[in-house]
């Protein structure tokens, strides 16, 4: 399922280092890093200690992205991944693992809370979430003190078969980027504030 989003990175070409930057979300005031590609914005915030295996996420999408998936260890395989889609006002989101690359089936352990500034609108759906438990999983972690991890997001714009449900089946990806994220930057002293 990454060999698409692999192709795109290569004819983007190595040359060009796709950081992650610093933004505040007007929604929440919660001050994220992270990097928007095709309209397609992630974003990470952490405690300012991180020893709490939590952080916080967005994922901003336009309407036309009819899932989003992110691969937080930078890969498909044995990696927490968090797929999310709009439905109906709200955004349906389902932690996933997979060990082949073929449909990722549901993980167990991630405690996952949406939180203000989540919402679907005309153009747009925008999740932001609260992910306890999630910075180590099995066979992977979140590499927390890397200035330049490699995250990818992936996407389709394909609805998923069942919207409704966090287990929903979903076609391969069919767009997607990496970029290189800060997670030191992403530490903010006012992170048990936010939520
Ligand atoms: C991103 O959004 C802008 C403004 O709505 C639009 O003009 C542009 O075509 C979009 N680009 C992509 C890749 O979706
Ligand atoms: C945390 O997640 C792991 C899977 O990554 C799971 O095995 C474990 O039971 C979870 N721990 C708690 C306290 O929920
Ligand atoms: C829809 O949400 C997006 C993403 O937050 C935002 O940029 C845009 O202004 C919103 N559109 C309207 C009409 O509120
Ligand atoms: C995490 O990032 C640090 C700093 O870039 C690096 O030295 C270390 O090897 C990385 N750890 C893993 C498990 O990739
Ligand atoms: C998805 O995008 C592909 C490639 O641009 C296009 O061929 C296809 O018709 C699109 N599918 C939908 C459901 O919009
Ligand atoms: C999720 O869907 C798969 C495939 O349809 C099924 O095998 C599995 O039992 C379902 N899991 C849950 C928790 O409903």
């Amino acid at each position: 399922m990454l060999t698409a989003a692999l192709g795109l990175v290569a004819l983007c070409g190595s040359a060009l280092a796709q950081t992650s930057s610093t933004y505040t979300d007007p929604d929440n005031g919660i001050v994220f890093e992270g990097y928007t590609d095709q309209n397609v914005t992630v974003g990470f915030a952490l405690p300012p200690i991180n020893v709490d295996n939590e952080f916080l996420g967005e994922i901003i999408a336009p309407v036309t992205q009819q899932w989003v998936g992110i691969a937080l260890g930078g890969t498909m395989l044995d990696n927490l991944l968090l797929v999310a889609w709009p439905y109906g006002e709200n955004v349906v989101y389902s932690p996933r693992y997979a060990t082949s690359y073929t449909l990722p089936t549901l993980y167990d352990g991630p405690v996952i809370t949406s939180l203000v500034g989540t919402y679907v609108n005309e153009t747009y759906w925008k999740w932001v979430f609260r992910c306890q438990n999630c910075t180590t999983w099995e066979g992977g972690s979140l590499n927390t003190t890397s200035t330049s991890a490699t995250v990818y997001w992936v996407s389709s714009n394909v609805t998923v078969e069942d919207p409704a449900s966090a287990n929903s089946s979903f076609t391969k990806h069919n767009d997607g980027a990496s970029w290189d994220e800060n997670f030191v930057a992403a530490q903010q002293g006012l992170y048990w504030n936010w939520f």
